[in-house]
């Protein structure tokens, strides 16, 4: 197998680091692969703000819910959508910014988080060990004071980065059918959707989710422990709290 398939076909997420440092060349050299992802109209309208002294990691620890992983990686990645840079080389090239809105938040998350991906397969490649921080969006106001982002700028997701200190088994993913709608979206029926969560419904990890949270079915894991609506309902009024206030909503 060519090197690039074996990185993509037998990753997985790394949360235990060993206390090796990840030394600042190759770091530059992954952040140099990473920023020739695709970009909208070669704007690269994000930026990414490097933690690794411990003081700082641990101011950002409990706003990513006092994750291990925060402390523990020798790196913690903050990947921001930002407009304020590029809103400023317009001001100072006399052209005029029309990016106070949603659609420009949505145009740098996206150029984010292709960059924060491609960051992670370049280190993934190397061998280093990544896990994605999905409390970045939930906490977002706080991360904002925390690493001094200015307006224009919103994290959008955080990578801890290390050299691996455990080989957890793979987990599962659904059928390659399940994901794919050939020409157009095929509805799913109820025997498809039995047939396509079937095997994720009968690991043994799965099974002992259920019993341990006192559920009836995995999908009730999702629904009322892990992902609640009140809690949904409860970071998205945050988060475009934060919109608003990084200047993204000029109705
Ligand atoms: C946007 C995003 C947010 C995530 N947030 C967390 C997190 O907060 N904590 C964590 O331990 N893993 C987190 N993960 C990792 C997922 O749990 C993991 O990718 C998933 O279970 C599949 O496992 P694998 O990456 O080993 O295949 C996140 C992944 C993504 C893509």
């Amino acid at each position: 197998m060519n090197q690039i398939s074996n990185t993509l076909l037998n990753r997985r997420t790394i949360r235990k680091y060993t206390p090796e440092p990840v030394d600042r060349k190759l770091l530059n050299d992954l952040l140099t692969k990473a920023c020739r992802a695709s970009t909208t109209g070669n704007m690269q309208v994000y930026s990414i703000i490097i933690t690794s002294d411990p003081g700082k990691k641990r101011e950002l620890a409990p706003f990513h819910f006092n994750q291990s992983m925060v402390t523990e990686a020798p790196v913690v990645l903050t990947f921001c959508a930002d407009f304020n840079r590029f809103n400023k080389w317009c001001r100072e090239r006399k052209a005029d910014p029309g990016y106070d809105n949603f659609l420009s938040f949505f145009t740098a998350a996206i150029d984010a988080l292709l960059v924060a991906q491609t960051f992670c397969i370049a280190a993934e490649a190397k061998g280093l060990g990544i896990c994605y921080l999905g409390t970045t969006t939930y906490m977002a106001h706080e991360i904002i004071k925390v690493l001094k982002l200015p307006i224009g700028v919103v994290p959008v997701t955080t990578v801890t980065l290390g050299w691996p200190a455990e080989k957890p088994e793979q987990v599962d993913r659904l059928p390659l059918e399940a994901v794919i709608h050939e020409e157009t979206y095929k509805l799913y029926s109820s025997e498809a959707i039995d047939r396509f969560y079937f095997e994720k419904e009968q690991r043994t990890d799965s099974q002992q989710f259920v019993k341990e949270n006192k559920k009836e079915t995995l999908a009730q894991v999702f629904t009322d422990v892990r992902y609640k609506k009140e809690d949904n309902v409860h970071f998205s009024k945050l988060l475009l709290g934060v919109l608003e206030e990084q200047g993204f909503m000029n109705h």
